[in-house]
């Protein structure tokens, strides 16, 4: 039996290889085909629509200019492709354990981004912030991170380019991964935990609550601080903005050529949400598609039920850090004042959305959709048992519900095809896999009333 499977399975093509010469040259700006434009960012003092000035402490002209851009196409840097090159392109593969193991006629696919050196999807954007900003004459680039993923991406990208890095790393993360710490020392960065001592915002926040376990939000909002208080360094994010998307499409666009020689097409497009990024790297290639060629392909994100922006939370103007420093976007918030509970998925433990996404899902273009921690890390050890790589606790989101959709197909007895994101590897995340399998992670309801005094905070518009 074992061996006849093996037998049958060593027949079937697993992963689907792009040579290096097949690396995207450009980034796909879906701006260009979106139906609805979209909302001005505003300057959170005037009300009024911000220009590139506003945003030249914190950000390089080049990074600017891409945020706000409408062309399509934007060319990849050569000196980003050359570094892009030391893991990308990314291999696709055929889950065909996974689908034995569910007895579906769907065929699943996952685009694996855990084999760059940070092990996610991050370094896609972390390698050309970088690049800009040494282009620009940063010497330091100041950012937040959650997972840990980002930091050890951008911590990567400033050993490549020669730039100083400083991370606040999100409290409830550095205390659960000391190895993520590790990982950004080693690439040369200084790292502190946030809330931190080190910002004034920091020891603001400190000084009312010593035991918070922070968030993104006020990592960003320390982060963002030392950015706009030193000449020397510029601010970079991890996920959100528009340029950071327009990045990440070299995922969706790999996809595309990947599925063509897997000879298929993907019914449905899967990705966790927490800023936004590897979603919408994944799906906006696909998406274009459906606005340009009338495709019609269903895209979901999914979300954690702790965080659930985009499925409970409103659309509209709001922070994107706790301490009101950043600009004003229009998207999907629970509200920047909201602090998630400390969740696994620490990727996921957002207030807010990328404006794109937000705008897409307002406009009914994609859907949402939200899951436990419990429910998505059972998913992830189900993947791990049968396809053996261990995913980070964000993309197991992703696989709970691309599970649930084989399962559908199984129950409705119809072939569908299936394509979702494993962003990242989660071989520093085993203390949360522990916590799974020791039956000590615990899941939180949908926090209605925090949501709700955070949502009475937002700015008037
Ligand atoms: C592995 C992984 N997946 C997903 C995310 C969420 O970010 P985004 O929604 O921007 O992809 C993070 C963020 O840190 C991450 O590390």
């Amino acid at each position: 039996m074992e061996v006849q499977a093996v037998a049958d399975s060593s027949s079937r093509r697993t992963k689907f290889i792009l040579d290096e010469e097949r690396m995207p040259r450009s980034w796909y700006n879906i701006v260009a085909d979106l139906p609805v434009p979209p909302s001005p960012v505003l300057h959170p003092g005037t009300g009024q629509p911000i220009g590139p000035a506003d945003l030249a402490p914190l950000f390089p002209m080049a990074l600017i200019a891409q945020e706000v851009s409408a062309e399509r196409e934007i060319e990849i840097p050569e000196p980003v492709r050359d570094a892009y090159r030391l893991y990308r392109p990314s291999p696709l593969y055929r889950a065909h354990r996974l689908e034995k193991a569910l007895d579906t006629p769907a065929h699943i696919y996952y685009k694996y981004e855990g084999v760059s050196p940070a092990g996610s999807h991050k370094p896609n954007t972390a390698i050309p912030q970088a690049f800009y900003n040494k282009v620009e004459g940063t010497r330091r680039i100041a950012t937040e991170t959650g997972a840990g993923q980002w930091g050890s991406a951008l911590s990567f990208a400033g050993a490549l380019f020669g730039l100083e890095v400083k991370v606040y790393m999100v409290r409830a993360s550095y205390d659960q991964k000391p190895y993520r710490r590790m990982l950004m020392e080693t690439y040369g960065a200084e790292v502190v935990a946030s809330p931190s001592l080190t910002t004034n915002y920091g020891r603001r926040v400190l000084s009312e609550t010593p035991d918070n376990p922070g968030s993104l939000g006020i990592a960003i909002s320390e982060a963002v601080e030392d950015a706009a208080t030193r000449d020397d360094t510029k601010y970079a994010l991890g996920s959100v903005l528009n340029h950071v998307l327009l990045h990440q499409t070299v995922i969706g666009q790999e996809a595309i050529l990947q599925m063509e020689m897997a000879g298929e097409d993907p019914d449905v497009v899967i990705g966790c949400a927490g800023g936004g990024s590897n979603f919408a790297g994944l799906s906006f290639p696909f998406l274009g598609r459906n606005f340009r060629e009338g495709t019609n392909y269903r895209v979901i994100a999914v979300e954690p039920e702790a965080a659930p922006s985009l499925t409970r939370g409103v659309y509209a103007y709001d922070f994107g850090d706790t301490a009101q420093m950043t600009p004003l976007v229009k998207m999907h918030t629970l509200g920047h004042d909201f602090i998630p509970e400390p969740i696994h998925a620490g990727g996921l433990r957002y207030h807010g959305m990328a404006p794109l996404v937000s705008l897409l899902k307002e406009h009914g273009y994609i859907q949402a959709q939200s899951v436990h921690q419990r429910a998505s890390f059972e998913a992830g050890v189900r993947f791990a048992r049968n396809e053996g790589i261990l995913p980070a606790p964000e993309p197991t989101h992703a696989i709970k519900v691309a599970i649930d959709e084989a399962l559908e197909a199984k129950a409705a007895g119809q072939p569908r095809v299936i394509l979702f994101n494993l962003c990242g590897h989660g071989h520093f995340d085993l203390t949360a896999y522990e916590r799974y399998l020791s039956g000590r992670l615990e899941d939180y309801e949908y926090p209605a009333e925090k949501v709700q005094a955070a949502l009475a905070a937002l700015p008037r518009v």
